[in-house]
């Protein structure tokens, strides 16, 4: 059942999802101090593995070296080309600029200068590469773009730390990714992961019918949302197939679909076998970039039978989950469209089954509205309590 018993206002202006200033203050007052995905720990499989990653205007790269990630700015202090243009690699153990040759070790610290005595005097140390805190949850790896003090990983991920490290642990294996840019703002796309009641319209040919509302729950608290819900299919001849392929994996038949949402940009899925990351990247106030990261449980490492389960069930589960994300990236453009429009026929209105969107526009507005005076909490936003907050 839903938390609220009534319709609830539409509380952003179409403003708020288009206009520059808005967008600048998300991108300095949520984004920038929140921990932002990047990639997975199956992209750094060896010592010396890179790979880089555009992160909300700034260029990553993302190395592996003593056995554990760290994230530097793809630029170099010499004269700020990026360091290394490909998507991924193998460095060793120094990172070279592809321009004049600068290398860089593990701490990020100038090793070598081609030509040095050209540069004299230069103070030792003077010149590094700029570094961003990072941290894993599974094999998820995340990237904070400050370093002003704020939550760790585990006080972002909050009461979900343990379900999202178990939800991307060793077990699961990386079997695709889904990475497009859509003509939205990334609210409207957030909104859109937060609801079920677009499922009959756009989805009924994978999800089919939205649930029924019995079966459905809704968890929110400050800066999070979940939402749950239980697909048991009444087909015997599936129900066979779903235990038979979760025994396959060593796992029990589970069939709750959940969705956890942390603001402002970052939401995994649990699906049976099937686990995905998502983040919502804002590139400007109508444009966005989506990048999905889709694993399949495989049973314990190196298991055959796991395997066997993980292989049956991937080229099924990438070709669902992609049909579900270009659904929704066909429909997303047409809330902008509509929110650019020189009128709207009304102020909005939000259902009791959207009132996930509710709940994000409270904390949008808390943390985002010109007047509010910023009161930093240990959770890297502002405090304040809202009318559907359930801690
Ligand atoms: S710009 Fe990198 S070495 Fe010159
Ligand atoms: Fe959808």
């Amino acid at each position: 059942m839903f938390l609220s018993d009534s319709h609830l206002p539409q509380l952003l202006t179409a403003e708020d999802y288009t206009s520059q200033e808005q967008f600048q203050r998300e991108l300095d007052r949520l984004f920038l101090p929140s921990w932002q995905l990047v990639g997975t720990m199956s992209d750094l499989k060896q010592e010396g593995d890179f790979f880089t990653f555009e992160l909300l205007g700034h260029p990553l790269i993302i190395w592996r070296t003593e056995g554990r990630p760290r994230a530097y700015l793809n630029v170099c202090p010499h004269r700020f080309s990026r360091m290394k243009s490909e998507t991924c690699g193998n460095t060793g153990e120094r990172l070279r600029c592809q321009y004049h040759g600068w290398e860089f070790d593990c701490d990020g610290q100038t090793r070598k200068i081609p030509d040095a005595q050209s540069f004299r005097p230069l103070t030792k140390g003077a010149m590094r590469l700029t570094e961003f805190p990072v941290e894993t949850a599974g094999q998820l790896i995340f990237v904070r773009l400050t370093d002003a003090p704020g939550p760790s990983l585990s006080e972002f991920l909050g009461p979900f730390d343990e379900i999202a490290r178990s939800c991307f642990d060793e077990n699961r294996v990386c079997y695709d990714r889904i990475d497009m840019e859509v003509e939205a703002n990334w609210k409207v796309k957030v909104e859109n992961g937060m609801e079920s009641y677009h499922v009959d319209q756009i989805h009924s040919g994978t999800f089919g019918r939205m649930p029924d509302s019995s079966s459905c729950t809704h968890e929110l608290q400050e800066n999070r949302s979940t939402f749950a819900t239980v697909e048991e299919t009444e087909d015997r001849v599936t129900q066979a197939l779903d235990r038979f392929i979760h025994g396959l994996a060593g796992q029990e038949p589970d069939w709750e679909y959940k969705h956890y949402m942390f603001y402002p940009n970052f939401m995994f899925i649990k699906m049976r076998l099937f686990t995905w990351a998502e983040t919502v990247l804002p590139i400007a106030p109508n444009r966005t970039r989506l990048y999905t990261i889709l694993f399949c449980h495989g049973g314990r490492p190196g298991s055959l039978r796991g395997r066997i389960a993980r292989r049956m069930m991937s080229s099924w589960g990438r070709r669902f989950i992609r049909i579900v994300a270009q659904e929704d990236a066909e429909i997303i453009p047409e809330v902008q469209r509509g929110l650019a429009a020189a009128r709207r026929p009304s102020t909005g209105v939000v259902s009791v089954r959207e009132e996930r969107c509710f709940h994000f526009q409270e904390y949008i507005r808390r943390n985002t509205s010109a007047e509010t005076e910023q009161r930093q909490t240990p959770n890297g936003t502002t405090d304040g309590e809202t009318s559907l907050v359930h801690s």
